[in-house]
């Protein structure tokens, strides 16, 4: 239907006050929400230095210490990972500095652990550091679990059991998006048991390039998936 000639400046105008309704939308709005994005992140920030403080010493169960927690908070954050795994939660301090960085790049961690003593104790951590809400905690076998999970992911962290890494990284290499990496925690140990086929199976795979963190004293594997095959 045409609109009659006497109403159309109406129209117009009402269309001019639409667009800089939305024009000051894009100038005030935007800005006034970023700020508050960034007034949360401040807060959430605060609080999980706070726990990380105040937690330093109490970590007893296997945990990866703050030096390898930051190395992983790194990677994340750099690559603006999003799509986390890790097998082998414990009390969580790998999943909290890996979820931390989430928080910035709007990401989620999937942590996947055996024990429900660790389990439950991983949770009451996650919740005090207020990163509850970027966790996706499961108690389970990763053996069982692992071959069910859908994927895909571009952030990978093994830390279980050492001599189950080749075939984690079997199966979840199919899994892991290309200029994603797969990391795992320990590789210094070449006498622990599975560690050495571990690398072996990462050198012969061709789409992989591989690093070891030598900052690290346990050694971490970073292998980044270069092409689908
Ligand atoms: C070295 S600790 C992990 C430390 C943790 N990444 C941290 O930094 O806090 C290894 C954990 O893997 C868990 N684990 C071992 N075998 C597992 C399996 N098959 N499925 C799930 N978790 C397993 C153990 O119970 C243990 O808590």
């Amino acid at each position: 239907m045409r609109t009659p000639q006497s109403v159309r400046p109406r129209v117009r105008s009402a269309t001019l006050i639409l667009r800089a309704a939305l024009a000051c939308g894009t100038l005030f709005l935007v800005p006034i929400c970023s700020a508050q994005e960034t007034r949360q992140q401040q807060d959430l920030d605060n609080r999980v230095r706070q726990f990380l403080g105040r937690s330093r010493y109490r970590w007893r169960d296997m945990n990866v210490s703050e030096s390898d927690g930051r190395v992983l908070y790194d990677l994340v954050v750099q690559n603006n990972y999003t799509r986390a795994l890790e097998i082998g939660t414990s009390t969580g301090h790998s999943a909290i500095w890996i979820a931390w960085a989430l928080s910035k790049t709007g990401g989620k961690l999937v942590t996947i652990e055996i024990s429900e003593r660790r389990h439950n104790q991983a949770l009451e951590n996650f919740a005090e550091a207020g990163l509850s809400e970027f966790i996706d905690a499961r108690l389970a076998d990763a053996h069982d679990l692992v071959p069910r999970l859908e994927g895909p992911f571009d952030f990978i962290f093994v830390d279980a059991d050492k001599d189950w890494y080749a075939r984690y990284f079997q199966l979840l290499l199919p899994k892991l998006e290309v200029g994603g990496c797969f990391t795992a925690h320990n590789v210094s140990g070449r006498r622990i048991w599975g560690i050495r086929e571990f690398l072996e199976a990462l050198e012969n795979t061709p789409n992989l390039e591989t690093e070891i963190v030598r900052s690290s004293r346990a050694g971490i594997s970073v292998s980044c998936k270069k092409s689908p095959s």
